[in-house]
């Protein structure tokens, strides 16, 4: 891999994501050859929010491969309830083990994280900005059932604005030729930066409301959960939660090719009835999260080992202008530095991606 940690998909060249994609076909074919290919190996898992897939399949990953896992679950059983600050928790865990996965409520925490720590870091979500291993997840799902990344019409419905995956997954299939319907409300429309990396690509997209109408166009549509827990008024909740849902009688307007993912857990955004329909592919999906990371793992460690990565060279701090994102990791852990790209008179924030204008 071209860098150390892996925090946004984006960082990998298209070569490294292959090169993922390919060996987590051939686990998939012959798991029994891995078996004890990472012995001696320990990694971290540190969740600082809830998690079943993700937690539970980058467990069953390490240990499928020979190697050992320590960490948690709830953060209240660790230091954290006593006040340690992130930074020293990395720090601290990184010396224990040879990787170190995060999840986290706050937005560029693993980026913080990685910039402490003295192994690989992978970002297992960071509040509502990114999940890239979701999306390594949903590259190697859509490898394998429909076996392309490119030329797709990709419809993707339900909370835009808070889905991680969704975010995640755009950047990712923004670098092939690809055209994307993205169904939502208004209020819960895709964020300006990401839009803009949609537009800086080339790819076209519609923004619409109607899944109905928007269902026969589509090859491939990813469903999304509306983030309950990242809204700031129940109310506001309950007015977004049934919009769409996706039932059996949508699905007749749809191709018979098209492929129904979603990232999961799912709560009445598509009906059990929709299970059995061979268009429905989320459940496997899950499954090829499990040989995605086991592929993953592989990757970072050995590269790890060998040292083949390019060190990112921090950027300057500039601890006199502050992120305006509330949910930033540097507004909750004020000791760390706070740095910016600079891009045409912007200044982002290079922990959250949030842009700023500076007056
Ligand atoms: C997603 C997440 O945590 O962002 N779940 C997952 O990791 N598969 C999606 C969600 O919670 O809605």
């Amino acid at each position: 891999m071209n860098v150390r940690h892996l925090i946004d998909l984006n960082d990998f060249t298209t070569a490294d994501w292959h090169r993922i994609i390919r060996l987590a076909q051939e686990i998939m074919e012959k798991p029994q050859d891995y078996y004890g290919t990472c012995q001696g190996k320990l990694m971290a898992t540190l969740f600082y929010e809830p998690s079943t897939r993700t937690q539970m399949s980058f467990q069953a990953a390490m240990h499928r491969l020979g190697g050992s896992v320590i960490g948690f679950d709830n953060p209240l059983n660790s230091s954290v309830s006593k006040g340690e600050s992130l930074a020293d928790t990395i720090r601290i865990v990184s010396g224990y083990t040879h990787l170190v996965t995060i999840r986290h409520p706050v937005e560029g925490a693993a980026q913080a994280a990685s910039r402490y720590s003295s192994c690989p870091v992978i970002n297992a979500g960071d509040g509502g900005h990114l999940h890239p291993t979701q999306t390594l997840t949903d590259l190697v799902t859509l490898t394998k059932y429909k076996g392309t990344l490119q030329n797709m019409t990709i419809g993707l419905c339900g909370d835009l604005k808070n889905g991680r995956t969704v975010h995640s997954i755009l950047k990712a299939l923004s670098r092939f030729p690809n055209k994307f319907i993205l169904i939502s409300t208004k209020e819960l429309a895709l964020p300006a930066y990401v839009k803009d990396i949609l537009n800086a690509s080339g790819c076209p997209f519609e923004e619409v409301y109607s899944l109905e109408e928007a269902i026969p166009r589509l090859d491939v549509l990813y469903m999304t959960r509306i983030q309950k827990e990242r809204f700031s008024s129940e109310e506001e909740y309950e007015r977004q939660k049934n919009v769409y849902v996706l039932d059996r009688k949508k699905l007749l307007r749809a191709r018979a090719d098209l492929a129904v993912l979603h990232p999961l857990p799912r709560v009445d955004e598509i009906t059990p009835e929709v299970d059995s329909d061979p268009r429905a592919l989320y459940f496997e999906q899950a499954k090829c999260g499990m040989y995605a990371r086991m592929a993953l793992i592989t990757c970072l460690l050995q590269d790890d080992a060998s040292r083949s990565f390019k060190e990112i060279p921090l950027s300057h701090p500039r601890n006199d202008i502050k992120c305006t994102n509330p949910k930033c990791i540097t507004n909750h852990e004020p000791s760390l530095p706070h740095t910016f790209r600079e891009n045409g008179g912007m200044f982002i924030c290079e922990y959250c991606d949030e842009r700023m204008i500076l007056q």
